[in-house]
């Protein structure tokens, strides 16, 4: 079936102005929903986005045996004593965080099912540093027919675990496993995210004891049992980080609210180099753009280098720059596709391996693009705001994934977006 229904349009030309407010990490809440399930009872999340990778997240709790109610952008958790050990595949192939579930059931119940996802765009994003972890733990896996079968009869007990890379998704599996395992774990080489820096405050606020969350050497002294908390969850830097560069892609400028800007320090520094003018305060920030960019080279590397998932829109604003930028993807062996489109704009772009070679030109015009995934189509509709005419974004549902209120939010701020 084709998943085409939906489809930005975007005439370019209006520079955006401004004030716009984000909400909380899509990167973050996903896994507090995940950790709700550690404790039985009513969680309440606050500053939850409106987003469909939240509503899919929410299914997966569901068939583990847990509600959530949203009011406005509260999220009510409520868990059972005994949950349902399980993910299916149906939940898991429309998003992968569902993997996340693994370690807090594996913890919960001694046991999880889970089928296992599948690669995608990137390339083939393994998990085996998640289930090395689990297993140094005392997990043993299982994969039949697709599905992975977890256990761990006896509990799960301390282990000291050095990643091999800081993987988020590894880091935050392992943490929420040790978080009630027997003894204390620690992990090095561990994740240093915002994201989940604000998972361990929750988990803390839960009963649980870590220590060193948001650094790459993180301890958990387990606890037996967690009570269930209300926490608000950090804003969302790839949302501010966009109309950032929305703003200034247009040569307009655009105040970002109720973020911190302290976790984007390496793309507003990139921006600078570019050209823009940046301002901030503890919770705001104001991205002016140049007339035309100035080239910039930028590296992605886990948190706090560049951002991988500000990739793509921090290409598209490089795409009509004076001169040549050189980018170079650390976090994904392939994060490509939305280039051959910005091509098909105009833009003059190659790849070699790793590296993205982004030859600026003097204007690119609009087509019909494909959406890809949530940062490209986001790239794109960012490529529309400049280009000459319309551009068509189809699979742009896309966006939803990680955007809540993109249209109303752009058109809030002067562009004409709109949305069939
Ligand atoms: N990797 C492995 N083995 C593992 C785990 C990861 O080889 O066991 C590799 C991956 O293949 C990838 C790299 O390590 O090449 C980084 O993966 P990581 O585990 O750090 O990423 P993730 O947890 O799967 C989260 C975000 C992504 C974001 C990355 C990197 C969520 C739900 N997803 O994914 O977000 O790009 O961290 O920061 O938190 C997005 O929001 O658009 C998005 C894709």
């Amino acid at each position: 079936m084709s998943s085409r229904i939906e489809t930005i349009k975007v005439t370019g030309g209006a520079p955006l102005r401004g004030e716009v407010a984000v909400l909380g990490a899509k990167n973050a809440v996903l896994k507090h929903m995940v950790a709700a399930m550690l404790a039985p009872g009513d969680h309440v999340l606050d500053n939850v986005p409106g987003i469909a990778d939240v509503a899919i997240m929410g299914e997966v709790l569901s068939h583990a045996g847990a509600t959530c109610q949203r009011e406005g952008n509260s999220l009510q958790i409520t868990v059972p004593e005994r949950p349902n050990p399980e993910a299916p595949l149906q939940l898991v192939r429309k998003m992968r965080a569902s993997i996340l579930i693994l370690g807090a059931l594996l913890a919960r119940c001694g046991e999880a099912r889970v089928a296992l996802p599948g690669g995608d765009d990137f390339g083939s994003r393994p998990i085996d540093m998640h289930l090395d972890g689990l297993r140094e733990m005392g997990a043993t896996f299982e994969l039949s027919h697709g599905v992975l079968r977890g256990t761990a009869p006896d509990g799960l007990h301390a282990s000291d675990i050095y990643l091999e890379f800081p993987s988020v998704g590894a880091t935050e599996n392992i943490l929420l496993a040790a978080a009630m395992a027997s003894g204390t774990s620690t992990i090095s080489n561990a994740a240093r995210e915002p994201e989940l820096a604000d998972l361990a405050e929750y988990l803390n606020k839960m009963g649980a004891k870590i220590e060193g969350a948001g650094t790459s050497s993180i301890t958990v002294h387990g606890v037996p049992g967690l009570e269930p908390a209300n926490h608000r969850v950090v804003p969302d830097r790839l949302e501010a980080g966009t109309y950032a560069l929305a703003g200034a892609i247009t040569g307009g400028a655009v105040t970002i609210i109720d973020c911190v800007p302290d976790h984007l320090r390496m793309e507003l520094r990139k921006m600078a180099a570019a050209g823009c003018e940046v301002s901030t305060g503890e919770d705001w920030v104001t991205v002016a753009g140049p007339e035309r960019a100035s080239p910039v080279d930028f590296a992605t590397l886990p948190y706090p280098g560049f951002h991988t998932d500000m990739h793509p829109q921090m290409v598209a604003f490089l795409a009509t720059a004076d001169g040549t930028s050189i980018v170079t993807e650390n976090v994904y062996a392939a994060r490509f596709r939305y280039v051959g489109e910005l091509n098909r704009m105009g833009a003059d772009i190659t790849t070699d391996g790793q590296h993205v070679v982004v030859r600026g030109v003097d204007e690119m015009s609009g087509c019909e693009v494909d959406g890809c995934d949530i940062r490209a189509a986001a790239a794109l509709v960012l490529a529309g705001l400049v280009a000459d005419g319309e551009t068509r974004v189809v699979d742009a549902d896309h966006i939803d994934r990680g955007y809540a209120g993109f249209v109303p939010k752009m058109v809030a701020l002067g562009a004409r977006i709109s949305r069939t």
